[in-house]
């Protein structure tokens, strides 16, 4: 089955085709980071003016570089929360037109699943059960994954998303949107232990997180570090390794937690803040202390992309999932809503 994936729910237009036999055949991305940058964040409607524009020469795109027609394609997955409604509704209604002209099913993917199965395109794809740790700008969760669709939820943030704690710090830094990759560049000239931030929540039981004190921690150490409103280098280079350190720390001891709790030897990290190095090093080497693996997608398939969106829902039209025509998007959309695997079939009578 070729599955044609669009992922619009922020600010990055990713576009795939993935092939059940094949694996991925090619994926497009254009990223709107640089047009935000300037605001410092992203601005919804930019964004979904943006993703008007790019959409179709994209897939176009996508189709030449893997020569393939628009009528071999089988199915069409789009990401239909959670997110910027403007956004979603780009993808949404240019799946479902292109899916009602051509003849095919589309199908809404739930954009976190689209994250959390990234991992399985690389060529060691984790097998079930594992733990996933869900960690984007949005987002930061901590999840029993049994199968596609079966998810518990563990912990989550109950405040900001580490990557949310990313864009606010470099923000205080006077560091570009978004914060993570520029926070995570300048660290490397950091020097060790001149500062310490803490490790929030590490002190008592239980998987949730909090990561807006350590917003107020940065905000302070930049304050009480600057002269004239101004962080010198080195300084800044210091706090933004301590920072990292301290999300870091804290992602590992709750993940270490959560495999203890579930017996599982399997963690999946996944989403735009599991790019980060550090992180990877950190619950890399925690895995392997507890003679467990740890699993994540290339770089670019950490952050937002069409590659995750076509695959997830490729295993979920497989499994016989459709929806009617005129699905809505869903701004907000808790993962524990989603269905197990094929359960959410739909008559196909209805569907046509
Ligand atoms: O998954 P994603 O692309 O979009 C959402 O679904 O939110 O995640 C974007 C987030 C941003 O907060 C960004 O700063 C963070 O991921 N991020 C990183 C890194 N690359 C992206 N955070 C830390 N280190 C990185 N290398
Ligand atoms: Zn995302």
């Amino acid at each position: 089955m070729k599955v044609l994936g669009i992922e619009t729910s922020c600010d990055e237009t990713g576009i795939a085709l993935y092939d059940s036999d094949q694996g991925l055949l090619a994926d497009a991305l254009f990223s709107q980071t640089e047009m935000h940058a300037e605001y410092g964040g992203v601005v919804p409607e930019l964004a979904s003016r943006d993703h008007v524009q790019r959409v179709l020469p994209l897939v176009q795109r996508v189709l030449d570089e893997a020569q393939i027609a628009s009528g071999s394609i089988d199915a069409i997955a789009y990401t239909a929360g959670p997110g910027l409604i403007g956004a979603l509704m780009v993808g949404s209604c240019t799946a479902q037109a292109m899916a009602y002209t051509w003849g095919v099913p589309a199908l809404g993917v739930h954009h976190m699943e689209g994250h959390l199965l990234a991992p399985m395109l690389e060529d060691n794809p984790p097998a079930f059960p594992f733990v996933a740790l869900l960690v984007s700008g949005g987002h930061t969760q901590l999840v029993e994954v049994t199968g596609i669709g079966e998810y518990r939820l563990l912990g989550e943030s109950l405040d900001d998303a580490a990557g949310e704690a990313f864009d606010k710090a470099a923000k205080m830094m006077g560091l570009d949107y978004p914060g993570g990759p520029r926070i995570a560049a300048l660290a490397q000239h950091g020097a060790a232990g001149r500062f310490r931030f803490p490790r929030p929540m590490t002190d008592r039981p239980g998987l949730d997180f909090s990561f807006s004190g350590l917003k107020t921690f940065t905000l302070n150490t930049v304050a009480q570090h600057s002269e004239g409103g101004i962080c010198d280098e080195q300084t800044r280079a210091d706090i933004a390794r301590a920072f990292e350190e301290a999300v870091v720390d804290t992602l590992v001891i709750k993940c270490r937690r959560a495999l203890k709790q579930t017996g599982f030897k399997r963690l999946v990290i996944a989403g735009g803040v599991s790019a980060n190095r550090k992180l990877r090093e950190g619950l890399g080497a925690m895995a392997t202390k507890q003679e467990g693996e740890l699993f994540y997608a290339r770089p670019e398939f950490c952050t937002d992309n069409g590659a995750m969106i076509a695959f997830a829902g490729c295993q979920r039209l497989l499994a016989g999932e459709r929806e009617a025509l005129g699905n809505k998007p869903r701004p907000r959309w808790p993962m524990d809503q989603l269905q197990p695997l094929g359960a959410q079939n739909i008559d196909a009578e209805k569907t046509n």
